[in-house]
């Protein structure tokens, strides 16, 4: 249930506050009662909304998981041309956008979505779902550089909060690291690995809460089963 202002906002009818005023006119109407009170809570998919006698029009909500691949930008378009995530959501009627954002040279799962309350939870510092990675640094970190990113290391706009890390595996020039953070500031990850002095090579976004990447090719996206959303939404207690 939401906020019949809200809805209408939503549905494109007017900004917020003008869906106020409209309300206030007396010009809406929730299942042929006219509505003047501005609490009035609707389910924008059951609830019958006219506004000046016509019915709204409200999108099904939806949430997809999506592989971004490499060398493509998290926006819904792009001055210099270049590609988008929208590009590959062309056939869904819903206008779904990106939750959070990968960097253009980062990999890995994207939630899209057009529910409103559910992007907020997901990016909101204080409901902030795990987000797993895998970074190739360059060199190899010793156990006192990883522990500086578990306990919290000093970038320029704060100190992180405790992390996660796993060293994966050794390479001859590389090392690939595991790393579990809640934050979502910009290129953490990659900030993180560059103040121990072991720049990311290459990053990869595996999992987001319990949601994983599994068999998904780069470029590919499923809509989540409405067992994965009803577990999502109880943990972002939605
Ligand atoms: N951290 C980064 O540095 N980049 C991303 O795209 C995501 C997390």
């Amino acid at each position: 249930m939401e906020r019949l202002q809200k809805v209408l906002a939503h549905a494109g009818v007017a900004s917020r506050r003008k869906c106020e005023d409209m309300i206030l006119e007396g010009r809406v109407r929730v299942n042929g009662e006219t509505v003047t009170e501005l609490g009035r809570k609707v389910d924008p998919l059951l609830d019958q909304i006219e506004v000046d006698g016509k019915p709204i029009m409200t999108e099904r909500k939806r949430t997809f998981l999506f592989y971004k691949p490499l060398r493509v930008i998290t926006s819904m378009s792009d001055p210099q041309g270049r590609p988008t995530v929208a590009d590959y959501f062309r056939e869904i009627d819903e206008r779904v956008y990106p939750v959070g954002r990968l960097d253009y040279d980062t990999e890995g799962l994207l939630l899209m979505t057009n529910d409103g309350e559910l992007a907020n939870r997901l990016t909101h510092p204080k409901y902030e779902a795990d987000k797993c990675y895998l970074a190739t640094v360059k060199g190899h970190p010793s156990e006192e550089q990883l522990d500086r990113l578990r306990r919290g290391i000093r970038l320029e706009d704060g100190w992180t909060a405790p992390a996660q890390v796993r060293r994966v595996k050794d390479r001859r020039n590389t090392t690939v690291l595991e790393i579990v953070i809640h934050e979502g500031r910009n290129r953490q990850v990659r900030r993180m690995c560059e103040a121990i002095g072991h720049p990311v090579v290459h990053l990869i976004r595996t999992r987001i809460a319990f949601l994983t990447l599994g068999s998904m090719k780069p470029g590919t996206y499923r809509e989540l089963k409405p067992r994965e959303l009803e577990r999502l939404k109880r943990l972002l207690y939605l």
